[in-house]
């Protein structure tokens, strides 16, 4: 019988999306679905969700303490995925992001919203709605879905579940008064479970009660255990060393794919990569750069936050300038980040362009357009920018963290030899190390043959989903062993 799974997750590409969560969300259960799993994507009725998905019909409506909520079943557009939204009007139904209100702060009411979420999804999948299907597997994603696994433990009979980190960082942290609010068991304050330093702690619900933990890449799995990326939950990640694991992301390869983009300027692949010239000059013109076919154009499309290293790059900026480059960056977040970025865009207008908001069609342009890929982060759990950009002919400039460490190889005279060499690594988080190893990139540039060499190397590596879904296959199957009484299913 195939596997039933029960996706959950706070965002879904193409319907809403602020990050990388997103589009592994967007991507992943549909390389389940090819392995032949019965799958369904689970996430809150967002406005700009509900907007995205067109036609729904409603598979059930319910009371959750005073509340009405409808579940609502779609499509993903452009694939058989069946995704569930859980409309709870009090709850989602408001404009813009999905976590912060327009002043950029958390909404209010964040504990309140994704414990509701948690608890519809709880009561799905234990087959408590009426829909006669019960997942074998519950897929929790991220804090906002923390709470589930632990709600899950509260029943006898239940289905196994999986807690994937896409970001420690984040933790969903709230004041203690909440436990009590949400009506949460008041045995789960104890360090041992919800509170971390005296505050409720979401994700801790999925580190402790998750049948099976894994983080997006092997690197951070490994990470996250130590006190410098651990984020103060270190020791209790040590602690459930046994079932905890990384599967490297992969990328959606049909929209991410230099051969068929329909944003780009021209089409090309591994075998022809002339198209690319006429990316990078129409990406100089729509960003007003001088046009220099000769001078390596660095680009970056990123959330502007501590972890992406941006200050890093802010601080070499009056350095960099004066090498025979330029910048391309897209972005928004961190108000200070912007206004740094957006000043020096103005001091120096023929080497830095900087555009402020979010803008995927302007993302996929950068990733075709520019010669090199800047990600100098501070901590990586994945990343998959630097996918796309190798992918693209973008030859990436990284940190040697976490998944960037993972799926860049630096070039020197060995790689090269042996055909690995993809990009290049920075070894330390400072705007020192970040110029020395732009400028040893900037050398290998004018080698066009060896350039092209690093190219093809990436673009002809394999960063689809199909190998990570089914390592997905598996650790469902090991959660599923752990778990002794699974629900009773209707099949
Ligand atoms: P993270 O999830 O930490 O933000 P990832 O590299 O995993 O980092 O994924 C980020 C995703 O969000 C990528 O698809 C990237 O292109 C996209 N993205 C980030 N910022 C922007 C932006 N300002 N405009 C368009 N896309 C963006
Ligand atoms: C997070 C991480 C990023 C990862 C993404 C998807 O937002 O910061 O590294 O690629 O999740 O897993």
């Amino acid at each position: 019988m195939n596997l039933r799974i029960l996706f959950v997750s706070s965002e879904a590409y193409p319907l809403i999306k602020t990050g990388g969560l997103g589009d592994v969300a967007g991507s992943l259960p549909c390389a389940l679905l090819d392995l032949q799993l019965d799958v369904r994507l689970i996430m809150p009725a967002y406005a700009t969700a509900v907007g995205q998905l067109g036609d729904t019909k409603i598979l059930a409506q319910f009371s959750e303490g005073t509340d009405t909520v409808t579940l609502r079943e779609g499509q993903l557009p452009d694939s058989p995925l069946k995704v569930w939204l859980v409309d709870a009007p009090g709850y989602f139904d408001r404009p813009g992001n999905p976590y912060l209100n327009s002043n950029g702060q958390p909404w209010a009411d964040n504990a309140a919203r994704f414990a509701l979420f948690s608890r519809i999804v709880t009561r799905l999948a234990l087959n408590q709605a009426g829909l006669n299907w019960a997942p074998d597997i519950v897929h929790c994603n991220d804090w906002q879905t923390g709470l589930i696994p632990a709600l899950l433990a509260l029943s006898a009979q239940r289905p196994a579940s999986v807690f994937t980190i896409h970001n420690l960082a984040y933790q969903g942290l709230f004041p203690a008064h909440n436990l009590q609010q949400l009506g949460l068991p008041a045995s789960w304050w104890s360090h041992h479970i919800l509170e971390f330093h005296e505050q409720l702690s979401f994700i801790k619900g999925g580190l402790v009660f998750a049948d099976r933990i894994n983080t997006v890449s092997p690197g951070y799995a490994r990470e996250i255990q130590t006190a410098e990326f651990g984020n103060g939950l270190e020791g209790l990640l040590r602690h459930r060393s046994a079932v905890l694991s990384g599967i490297l992301n992969g990328i959606d390869t049909e929209e991410w794919n230099p051969a068929t983009d329909p944003l780009l300027e021209k089409h090309y692949d591994a075998n022809n990569l002339s198209g690319k010239h006429a990316n990078k000059q129409a990406l100089q013109t729509a960003l007003g750069l001088p046009q220099k076919p000769g001078t390596p154009l660095l680009g970056l499309v990123s959330r502007l936050v501590t972890q992406k290293g941006i200050d890093i790059i802010l601080d070499a900026i009056p350095s960099l300038v004066k090498l025979p480059l330029q910048l391309a960056l897209l972005g928004s977040g961190d108000q200070t980040l912007e206004t740094r970025l957006t000043t020096l865009a103005r001091q120096y207008p023929n080497k830095l362009a900087v555009s402020i908001g979010y803008d995927e069609t302007l993302a996929h342009r950068i990733e075709a357009g520019a010669d090199m890929y800047l990600m100098p982060s501070r901590f990586e759990p994945c990343g998959l920018n630097q996918m796309y950009s190798l992918r693209y002919g973008t030859v990436p400039i990284v940190r040697n963290v976490g998944g960037l460490a993972d799926t860049v190889t630096d070039t020197s005279a060995k790689t090269l030899a042996k055909g690995t060499a993809n990009g290049f690594i920075i070894n330390t988080d400072d705007s020192l190390a970040l110029l020395k190893t732009i400028k040893r990139a900037l050398r290998r540039y004018r080698d066009k043959a060896q350039w092209q060499q690093l190219q093809t190397t990436g673009m002809q590596q394999d960063f689809s989903w199909r190998n990570s879904a089914q390592e997905y296959l598996s650790l469902y199957r090991q959660a599923q062993q752990a778990n002794p009484n699974p629900v009773s299913n209707a099949k």
